[in-house]
């Protein structure tokens, strides 16, 4: 298998040109670096590995490498931030802002996210199934799906295995309190919306993209990259019927998926809407200069009412600018000299990008007030950026296309495992498994790794290590559930030596013993639920395996 180690090769991340670009020359994302190749672990860097060891040493690398962005700068927008939010749990995200907006205004807004089913559910998914329910109870159409064909194809699950497992994910998302009545459950291999979905975007999918975002080479089975479009149709799915802002909540190891699919969306648009100034088309660091050369026409122009980009052009070249704009310098001046007379005056330009000729018409008669048409592009005057992104978007629907939103995620720590190091399904002691015997769960909390001293007297004297101790963790992540005192009492009383691990850890294991039961009590009730769904849990008779296709 040579897909699972070594991420992509290239500097891209399945960008189409556009967005390379514009990343060089100063960015239209915010995120410089959203391009850079994942790079492998013991490398310089952070691997993001969707089917790799989930691990992350520091978060930080994150943002600097991949251009996440961090949830603090915007949990100040989020109406009512979820504990995994207020506790930094929720560590990043991308364009989490559209969703919070929509959210807070009452406007259309989705959630998804997928579970591979290739063990039991554990404390790690609950992150998850909360995050959903979250978000569902905040208004949004919330989706939960079984990623059935990544674990037959990616994992080499059979599908009897499958069938077991999907049933344990959908029974602990439902007794969390997921309504599937406001929601939607799916399992990817039966529902055809979400195939046809995927062959649709599959054409918009190159296989250098493949094997640049996940190192997918000559070895790769079909049906791995199958999965790949499948996942792309997942996230794109909540936005079927009518394109709303859609949050992915998921581990920052989906990153990769994540990128892909905004691109896959952002290509898939009939129309890109841009700020311009003239005819030309300047790119972003380019549009920085000649916005401050408009900005600043009191200085140069002859008639301010009236700036001529030739003049504009004169000013720019003898304008200072911070060296890294001297290529952007070049070029707008040659892009303002040849447009010469012509004034330069801002407007809102439309690119047609995929549009058929009937929906580029028809964009051109709903542009309001003053507009210009030229060749694979209108400018309109009267209009900003705002209503000129939602026209584009209302003309390209009547149209028949898509006119999706480019899909947001939130990231979340992983937990770390009971006996230290990573939590793992396989490793038995180092999760909790929300199908584990409450007692089970109690003694596994009990022998945990805790981030207490050698002795009572130097944890009376230092305090223990809360942000080193995995059962901290199990307090913030779960245990004390929406109650903050709570958990900033716990860390208040262990790093200031009040408190002794094992008072702690058994304070610990009997919520964890609690929480369990009461789990468990509630999965029983959700069988009955699970059962009136209209999803197909028994598959395994239909299909076969094919010995030797899992890679
Ligand atoms: N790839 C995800 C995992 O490994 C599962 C998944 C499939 C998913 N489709 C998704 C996650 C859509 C989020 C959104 O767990
Ligand atoms: Fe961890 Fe509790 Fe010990 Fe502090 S007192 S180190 S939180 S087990």
């Amino acid at each position: 298998m040579s897909d699972d180690t070594t991420g992509p090769e290239r500097g891209t991340d399945g960008t189409d040109g556009e967005e390379n670009r514009a990343r060089t020359d100063g960015g239209e994302e915010r995120s410089r670096s959203e391009g850079r190749r994942a790079v492998p672990d013991g490398g310089t860097g952070v691997a993001l590995d969707p089917w790799g060891s989930a691990t992350v040493d520091d978060y930080r690398d994150l943002f600097e490498e991949f251009g996440i962005e961090e949830f603090e700068s915007i949990i100040d927008e989020v109406p009512e931030p979820h504990y995994l939010m207020r506790r930094g749990v929720i560590f990043g995200h991308r364009d989490y802002g559209a969703v919070a907006r929509a959210l807070a205004n009452d406007e259309p807004a989705a959630a998804l996210s997928g579970f591979m089913p290739t063990g039991d559910p554990h404390i790690g998914h609950k992150l998850v199934f909360d995050e959903l329910i979250y978000h569902q109870e905040q208004g949004a159409d919330t989706y939960g799906l079984i990623a059935d064909l990544e674990a037959h194809s990616a994992r080499g699950m059979t599908w009897a295995e499958i069938d077991e497992h999907a049933r344990d994910y959908l029974l602990s998302l439902l007794a969390l309190g997921f309504d599937p009545e406001e929601g939607e459950l799916y399992r990817q291999s039966t529902n055809r919306r979400l195939q046809d979905l995927a062959f649709e975007l599959g054409s918009n999918a190159r296989f250098a993209e493949f094997e640049s975002i996940y190192g997918f080479d000559g070895e790769t089975s079909v049906s791995h990259m199958q999965s790949v479009v499948t996942q792309m149709a997942d996230i794109l799915y909540p936005q079927l019927d009518e394109p709303k802002p859609t949050v992915i909540p998921v581990g920052p190891d989906q990153d990769p998926h994540v990128r892909f699919s905004r691109d896959i969306a952002r290509k898939s648009r009939y129309f890109k809407v841009t700020e311009a100034f003239a005819s030309p088309e300047f790119d972003a660091a380019e549009r920085v200069l000649v916005r401050r050369a408009h900005d600043e026409r009191e200085a140069w122009a002859e008639d301010p009412e009236t700036p001529r980009c030739g003049d504009a052009a004169d000013w720019l070249r003898a304008a200072e600018v911070d060296s890294e704009f001297e290529t952007a310098r070049a070029g707008a001046v040659e892009k303002l000299e040849n447009a010469g007379m012509e004034p330069l005056r801002p407007r809102t330009r439309f690119l047609d990008r995929n549009a058929s000729e009937a929906a580029f018409e028809a964009l051109i008669e709903a542009v309001p007030g003053e507009k210009r048409v030229f060749e694979g592009h209108v400018d309109a005057f009267d209009l900003d950026r705002d209503e000129a992104e939602e026209l584009a978007r209302e003309v390209e629907v009547d149209n028949g296309g898509f006119g999706f939103h480019t899909p947001s995620s939130i990231y979340h720590r992983f937990m770390t495992g009971l006996t230290g190091g990573k939590m793992s399904s396989s490793i038995e002691a180092s999760h909790i498994s929300l199908l584990d015997d409450p007692e089970e769960g109690y003694d596994k909390v009990k022998s945990a790794t805790t981030g207490g001293r050698e002795t009572a007297e130097k944890q009376r004297e230092l305090g223990g290590k809360a942000d080193e101790c995995p059962v901290y963790e199990l307090y913030a992540y779960l245990l004390a559930g929406d109650d903050d005192d709570f958990a900033e009492r716990v860390y208040e009383e262990c790093v200031g030596g009040e408190r002794l691990c094992g008072d702690c850890k058994e304070q610990a294991a009997t919520l964890m013993e609690e929480f369990l039961a009461e789990h468990q009590e509630k999965r029983a009730e959700a069988e009955e639920l699970l059962a009136d769904l209209d999803i197909d849990l028994d598959v395994d008779g239909s299909r076969r395996g094919i010995p030797g296709d899992e890679e």
